[in-house]
C-alpha cells in the first residue's frame, strides 16, 4: 500500500502546485475589478460616431486588417486627407491634423487597448466567425465618440468566452 500512498501525494502536491498559478490568474481577473482607464487624451480627439454617420465609413476602411490579420491596423495620415483637403471645418482637431501632414509628422495615437506581450489575439479569427466589432469594443458607430476600452478582455473573460461557444481553451492558443 505504501508503495502507491506515496507517489499518489506526490502527484497531488504537483496538480495542485502546477494550477495554483492559473488558478491565481483567473482569480484575479473575475474578483479583481478592471484595470482598464478611461479613454485616452488622443493627440487628435476623432470622433468615430461622426465618421460612420456623415462620411458612411465602414470599420474596415481605416482598420483594414482587422479580418486577415492580428491587428486591425491604424490608417495613414493620407487617407484622412483624401476627406480634409476639402473637408474642413475650422476645428482646432483639424488644424492638427493638416500639420501633420504637411510637416509630415505621423500622429502618434495612445494605446487603448494593450494586452501584455506574452498574449496572442488574433482579431480575424473573431471576424470571420462572425462577430461584430461592437461585440467586444462598443457601439462605436452611434455610441462611443472616442475609442476607449468597454470590455474586460482579461484572461477570464476571454476563456469564458471561449468555452460558450466551444473556442479552443488550450493555453498555447492564446499563449506564446
Ligand atoms: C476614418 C478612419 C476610422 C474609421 C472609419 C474607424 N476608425 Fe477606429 N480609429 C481610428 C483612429 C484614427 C483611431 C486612433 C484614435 C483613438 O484611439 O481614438 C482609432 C481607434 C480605434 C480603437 C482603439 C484602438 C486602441 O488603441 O486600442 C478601436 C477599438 C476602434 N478604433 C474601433 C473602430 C470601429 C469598431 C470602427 C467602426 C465602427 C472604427 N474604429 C472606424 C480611425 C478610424
Ligand atoms: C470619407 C471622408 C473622411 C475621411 C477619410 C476622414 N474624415 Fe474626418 N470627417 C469627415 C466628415 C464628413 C466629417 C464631419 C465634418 C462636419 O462636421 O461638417 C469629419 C469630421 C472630422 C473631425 C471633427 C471636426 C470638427 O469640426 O469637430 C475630425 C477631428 C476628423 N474628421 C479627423 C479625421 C481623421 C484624423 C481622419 C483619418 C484617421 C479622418 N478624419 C478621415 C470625413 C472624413
Ligand atoms: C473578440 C473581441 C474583439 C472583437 C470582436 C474585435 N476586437 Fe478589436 N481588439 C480586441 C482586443 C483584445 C484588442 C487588443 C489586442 C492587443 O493588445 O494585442 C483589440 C484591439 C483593437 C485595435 C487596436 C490595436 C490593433 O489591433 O491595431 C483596433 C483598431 C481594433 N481592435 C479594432 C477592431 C475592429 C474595427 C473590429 C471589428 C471589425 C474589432 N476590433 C473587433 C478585441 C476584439
Ligand atoms: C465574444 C467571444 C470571444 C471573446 C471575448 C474572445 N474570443 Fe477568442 N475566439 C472566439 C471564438 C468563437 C473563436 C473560434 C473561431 C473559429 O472557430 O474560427 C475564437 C478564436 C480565438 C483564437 C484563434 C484560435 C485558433 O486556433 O484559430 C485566438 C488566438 C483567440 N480566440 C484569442 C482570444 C483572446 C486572447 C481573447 C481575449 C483577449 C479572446 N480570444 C476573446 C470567441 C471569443
Ligand atoms: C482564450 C485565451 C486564453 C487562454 C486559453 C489562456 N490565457 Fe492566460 N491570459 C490571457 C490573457 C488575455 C491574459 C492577460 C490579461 C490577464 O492578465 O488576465 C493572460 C494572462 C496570463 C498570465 C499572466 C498573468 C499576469 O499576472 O500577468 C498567466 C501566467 C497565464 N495567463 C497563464 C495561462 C495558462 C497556464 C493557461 C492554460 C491553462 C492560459 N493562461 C490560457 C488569455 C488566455
Amino acid at each position: 500500500m505504501r508503495r502507491f500512498i506515496r507517489p499518489a501525494i506526490v502527484t497531488l502536491v504537483l496538480l495542485i502546485l502546477l494550477a495554483l498559478p492559473v488558478t491565481a490568474v483567473l482569480a484575479r481577473s473575475y474578483f479583481l475589478s478592471p484595470t482598464w482607464q478611461p479613454a485616452q487624451e488622443q493627440p487628435i480627439a476623432f470622433p468615430h460616431t461622426t465618421h460612420f454617420q456623415s462620411a458612411g465609413l465602414d470599420c474596415e476602411y481605416c482598420h483594414r486588417n482587422v479580418s486577415d490579420g492580428d491587428y486591425a491596423g491604424m490608417p495613414a495620415l493620407e487617407l484622412c486627407m483624401d476627406c480634409h483637403q476639402t473637408i474642413v471645418t475650422g476645428s482646432a482637431e483639424l488644424e492638427t491634423l493638416i500639420s501633420h501632414f504637411e510637416d509630415g509628422e505621423p500622429v502618434n495615437w495612445e494605446r487603448v487597448h494593450q494586452q501584455p506581450d506574452h498574449v496572442h489575439f488574433v482579431h480575424a479569427s473573431h471576424i470571420n466567425y462572425g462577430f461584430d466589432c461592437a461585440e467586444c469594443h462598443g457601439d462605436m458607430q452611434t455610441e462611443i465618440d472616442f475609442a476607449e476600452q468597454v470590455r474586460d478582455l482579461r484572461m477570464g473573460d476571454c476563456i469564458d468566452c471561449h468555452r460558450e461557444y466551444g473556442a479552443p481553451t488550450d493555453c498555447s492558443v492564446c499563449h506564446y
